[in-house]
């Protein structure tokens, strides 16, 4: 069948972003891709990839690859993983469960933000599995029960604690945009986005209901300021590893910790009784100067020593940075703005093709490294220059 004009022109990732920044009004872009204060950790998460070669031995022959992975007793068709990103609903009505259900599709994991605009009920009724569930730890610490057992009662597969927003970073496109969390969308907002038509046209009806489903009450209608202001007061930068202990003591599946850069913090998670960690810097979104997660993904690696699962995300934007991450030891990585780049240019169809697009990359680089399966790409994939083996 012939490709639609979109997915003709959507042939990479960084073209579905130029498609999204053509499509979105200016501040809803830059609040997805800007990052904190001068963007250098937003920066080197791509660039550092760049450092990184792949050796290929084509002649081992893998005529058919195998891009399956499994995490956590479940199998997914592909090494790459929906991550949560809040707000998703401001890029394409209902984004959040148009995400879900791309990625069941095409088999593999969406993590579910706290900041949805659909309630964490609302996505598990999609049905889509493996389904995450993203938490913080919150000065009302019975309200982070409540969120983890609202999950658990709807059957989230696993429990991600994230540790990296207990303050939000200092995002200077969103001060200079004047875009706020929550956005507003007064008569000025909405001139200003009248530019950008066919997005307004989208969601003329859904402006008035973003809002933060799940920090809504039962039957309870609130502004979304108002809401915001409840969300902020909640986050409780005093958390700490006790937190991280009531937690597991709670959740009594699969629990990640995302937001790991420090290898001892891995190792401290670990003998918490967590179950996996997500190498992150949140995107430089938060902390700039900290590392990009490429780079702090080795050492991390090696403090877990294969107890679990490692995952990582921050920058990848091809299938060769995903095996690049995968030969240092990472298990699978996670994609925060290529699934709202998906959303912006054609909603559920769009993160199906963003999908796509990792998995014929992926499968083209093992195709040309002669690999024919996952778990045959190790660190030795990767090119040192003037390598000795310990022969
Ligand atoms: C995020 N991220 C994020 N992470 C999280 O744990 N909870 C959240 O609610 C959000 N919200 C959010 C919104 C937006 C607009 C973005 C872009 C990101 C961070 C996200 O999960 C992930 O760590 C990064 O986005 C990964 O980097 P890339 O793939 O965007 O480069």
């Amino acid at each position: 069948m012939a490709k639609a004009g979109w997915q003709r022109r959507a042939y990479s990732i960084d073209a579905m972003r130029q498609m999204a920044r053509a499509a979105l009004p200016r501040p809803v872009f830059d609040f997805a891709d800007g990052g904190a204060e001068d963007e250098q950790t937003l920066r080197r998460n791509e660039s550092g990839f760049d450092d990184l070669q792949l050796l290929p031995q084509p002649l081992r022959g893998a005529a058919q690859r195998d891009l399956s992975v499994t995490l956590f007793g479940k199998q997914l068709n592909l090494p790459v993983i929906v991550g949560p990103t809040g707000l998703a609903g401001l890029f394409w009505p209902d984004g959040e469960r148009c995400a879900a259900r791309a990625a069941a599709a095409v088999g593999t994991g969406y993590c579910l933000s706290h900041g949805s605009v659909c309630t964490l009920e609302q996505l598990a009724a999609v049905g889509a599995p493996p389904r995450w569930m993203q938490v913080f730890i919150y000065r009302d610490r019975g309200f982070t029960r409540e969120l983890t057992e609202r999950a658990a009662s709807c059957g989230y597969d696993a429990l991600v604690l994230t540790s990296d927003n207990q303050l939000l970073g200092n995002r200077e496109r969103d001060i200079r945009n004047g875009f706020t969390i929550p956005p507003r969308f007064g008569p000025a907002e909405i001139m200003a986005m009248a530019f950008k038509p066919g997005w307004l046209w989208r969601m003329r009806s859904e402006l008035k209901r973003i809002t933060f489903g799940n920090y809504l009450k039962p039957g309870e209608i609130v502004d979304i300021g108002t809401l915001a202001g409840r969300m902020a007061s909640l986050l409780d930068p005093s958390m700490s590893w006790k937190d991280v202990e009531e937690l597991r003591k709670i959740w009594r599946g699969p629990l990640l910790l995302k937001g790991i850069l420090h290898p001892d913090e891995a190792k401290a998670a670990i003998e918490r009784g967590i179950d996996g960690v997500i190498v992150s810097n949140h995107g430089g979104r938060q902390l700039n100067g900290a590392p990009a997660s490429i780079d702090a993904l080795p050492a991390v690696v090696d403090a877990v020593g294969g107890r679990v699962p490692v995952l990582m995300d921050g920058g990848v934007r091809r299938g060769a940075d995903v095996v690049k991450a995968l030969a240092l030891g990472a298990a699978a990585c996670l994609v925060g703005r290529p699934q709202l780049w998906g959303l912006a240019v054609a909603g559920e169809a769009g993160v199906a093709h963003m999908l796509e697009i990792y998995r014929r990359e992926i499968d083209r680089v093992l195709g040309l490294c002669g690999i024919g399966r996952i778990a045959d790409i190790d660190r030795q994939l990767l090119f040192t220059r003037y390598r000795q083996d310990p022969t």
